[in-house]
């Protein structure tokens, strides 16, 4: 049930007759929201104020007007006016009964309605790169667009989930070109991806050290000219010492000087420090330009030469076991995985399109496309003739186009790609895909608590698998302590424990993901993840197991299902309708979550609810209640309780437990 939509609704009845600009009326109707003082009501619409000049009266006026007008009699208990011409609200207890006594009889979908103009969505997530360690930027990725693309599906939306997997990119030269020449045979029979990932590192080490040193004289070049303009625009500053903006410009010219000497102190320390290194200074030796090499491998690879492709297609299904392994572990599916080697063969078609249309120029030998407002171009083939991931992210809306036809494409990907996504949907738009409604779902960093971007230990796929084992481990420690569990005299085998164990701990990390808001970086705090206080997937885990137990008890106690069964709830006491208009309010919830594409809406609400929940349950006994009927009544409302918490879970990828 959407009940802000219908309060709304039926104030537009009144506020149509008065207001003929529709812009005007659906952004008075916005003011008709949830109210934040809740001893005072339930919700509020504070329209009007801002409509006094509109309609030239007192807003006393215009409330009383409208209070007199609005019909919410079956709805409302109370439409009072407070203050300059607030309207407070009050939902009548009966009406909010019977609607939880609609949801409680629809365990399923808890009554809450399928779209009316249901929409086509593409969600683009997880995409990583294969053949390169997965990182927690992809974890979060991962469950972010998990979450949307479930809650989308859940609200009677058409979505297609595609995996855009990096299968295709330079990685595969480096490791094509360290199985080349680097490799161990025998730890390569044995775990190949392992040594895949092992010679990824030494090709992506040995590269970076000879851009090190190749780069020492650019910057001392570049630090000299740095420190000519960093005096001369001191001097400029102290010859005008009232000129505000010479003296900025004298302060950042003097930073940047100093930031090329750090730059030049950290590769001359990484120089000293490969000094022991013997094996990368012979390697260094033998295969000096080697970022060069690792590109010719990769445009051997794009140009089919059998040798490349060969090991390509070898090296290609074990690198995406393990990436499903992860994904087993974290319960993701996804409909298409059709990765950007896919799309390779439309690409000098897309070329050709962009030069057809004039949209794209020579430069320098490279095809690029330069758009308005961004000083780099769009480079969408390279001098040597080598595609770019623009290229194939082009060639992929037009296929997503023509085999989906999206009213809305989502890409959820890390926030420094955000020029990248930018600069694709310009393109998209001019080559005519004007139907889709095209947006970056884009997200933050991961932070360690150092404060820079996550490393697992060995920062490999390895490592993000060790990762969810040790919060599953931690989750054990907390939640299966021995002592904790003798307490509440539940026997659990050590099958439940695993079970208990790995639900939460893989609960506990997709939960703490989702719970920040997406566009803000997160520290990554396992000690903080895993506990059951505060907001955390334990916290509401818990909360869920409670409902059930509190249900079990009652059946034992010889409350009969067919008691419960029967759906009826009165609520009466202040803690009752409080937790009863919270579980009112999840659809309208999951709806608002979608609109700006916001998961995090999904675990505030889960929280308040299950502290709402903790309020209930320690105000109003349930098997102790004075009366049979209010016993059976708190029951249904704790089973209500429960399937919105479990279900509320579930759409965010998270599991429960009958008993924690
Ligand atoms: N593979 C890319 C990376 O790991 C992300 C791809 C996102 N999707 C896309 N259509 N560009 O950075």
């Amino acid at each position: 049930m959407q009940v802000l939509s219908l309060i709304r609704s039926r104030f537009a009845d009144v506020l149509a007759t008065w207001i003929d600009d529709p812009a005007l009326l659906s952004s008075t109707l916005e003011r008709i929201v949830p109210s934040r003082e809740t001893h005072l009501a339930d919700y509020q619409a504070n329209v009007a104020m801002p409509l006094q000049k509109k309609l030239g009266k007192p807003p006393l006026a215009i409330a009383e007007e409208l209070v007199a007008g609005v019909k919410l009699g079956d709805i409302c208990s109370s439409v009072t006016i407070a203050g300059q011409g607030y309207v407070n609200l009050r939902l009548s207890p009966e009406w909010l009964s019977d609607r939880l006594s609609e949801a409680l009889s629809d365990p399923d979908r808890l009554a809450v309605s399928l779209a009316a103009t249901p929409k086509t969505y593409v969600v683009d997530f997880s995409s990583p790169n294969v053949a390169k360690p997965m990182h927690v930027g992809h974890v979060r990725s991962t469950v972010i667009g998990d979450a949307i693309n479930k809650i989308l599906r859940f609200l009677g939306h058409r979505v297609h989930s595609d995996n855009h997997l990096g299968d295709w990119g330079t990685q595969f030269g480096m490791i094509i070109y360290g199985y080349k020449h680097f490799r161990n045979q025998e730890a390569f029979d044995k775990a190949p991806v392992a040594e895949l990932g092992r010679l990824y590192r030494l090709i992506q080490q040995t590269i970076s050290y000879q851009d090190t040193v190749s780069n020492v004289p650019k910057l001392e070049a570049n630090i000299l000219k740095a420190e000519q303009k960093a005096t001369d625009s001191k001097q400029k500053a102290t010859d005008a010492p009232k000129d505000k903006k010479l003296a900025k410009e004298a302060a950042s010219a003097h930073q940047q000087w100093l930031d090329l000497q750090q730059q030049r102190t950290q590769a001359l320390a990484a120089i000293e420090a490969a000094t022991h290194d013997l094996d990368l200074l012979e390697r260094c030796k033998a295969h000096p330009d080697l970022g060069q090499r690792v590109l010719k491998e990769t445009s051997k690879l794009h140009e089919g030469d059998s040798e490349n492709i060969k090991l390509w297609e070898a090296f290609l299904p074990s690198c995406k076991a393990e990436i499903h392994n992860v994904y087993r572990r974290l319960n993701v599916q996804f409909d298409y995985e059709y990765g950007e080697s896919y799309y390779h063969d439309l690409l000098p078609m897309v070329v050709e399109d962009l030069l057809a249309r004039s949209m794209a120029v020579q430069s320098d030998g490279a095809i690029c496309v330069f758009l308005d407002g961004y000083e780099a171009p769009m480079i969408v083939r390279k001098q040597d003739g080598a595609f770019l991931y623009a290229t194939t992210d082009i060639a992929t809306a037009v296929f997503r186009e023509r085999e989906f036809a999206p009213d809305v494409s989502l890409y959820v990907v890390d926030h420094r790609q955000s020029e990248h996504f930018q600069k694709l949907f310009d393109v998209l738009r001019k080559i005519g895909l004007t139907h889709t409604e095209l947006k970056h779902v884009s997200f933050g960093t991961v932070l360690g608590d150092d404060g820079k971007p996550f490393k697992t230990r060995s920062g490999t796929i390895v490592g993000l698998e060790s990762l969810l084992d040790e919060a599953v481990e931690r989750a054990m420690q907390v939640v299966c302590d021995p002592e904790r569990l003798n307490r509440s005299g539940a026997e659990f085998s050590e099958e439940d424990r695993k079970n208990i164990a790995e639900t939460v701990g893989i609960g506990a990390i997709k939960y703490a993901d989702l719970s920040h808001n997406r566009t803000s970086n997160y520290v990554f705090d396992m000690n903080k993840m895993v506990l059951m206080e505060g907001n955390t997937a334990a916290y509401i885990q818990y909360s869920y197991a409670r409902t059930r137990s509190i249900l079990r008890k009652a059946l034992a106690e010889g409350i009969a299902q067919a008691d419960l069964g029967a759906k009826k709830l009165a609520l009466v006491e202040g803690p009752e309708l409080a937790l009863g208009l919270q579980l009112l309010r999840f659809e309208d919830m999951l709806s608002q979550s979608m609109s700006d594409y916001l998961p995090n809406m999904v675990t505030e609400y889960l929280f308040e609810t299950a502290k709402l929940f903790s309020s209930f349950y320690e105000q109003c006994p349930v098997l102790k209640a004075d009366s049979p009927d209010v016993v059976l009544a708190r029951l249904r409302l704790t089973e209500l309780t429960g399937l919105t918490l479990k279900k509320g879970l579930e759409l965010l990828g998270i599991g429960t437990v009958e008993r924690m």
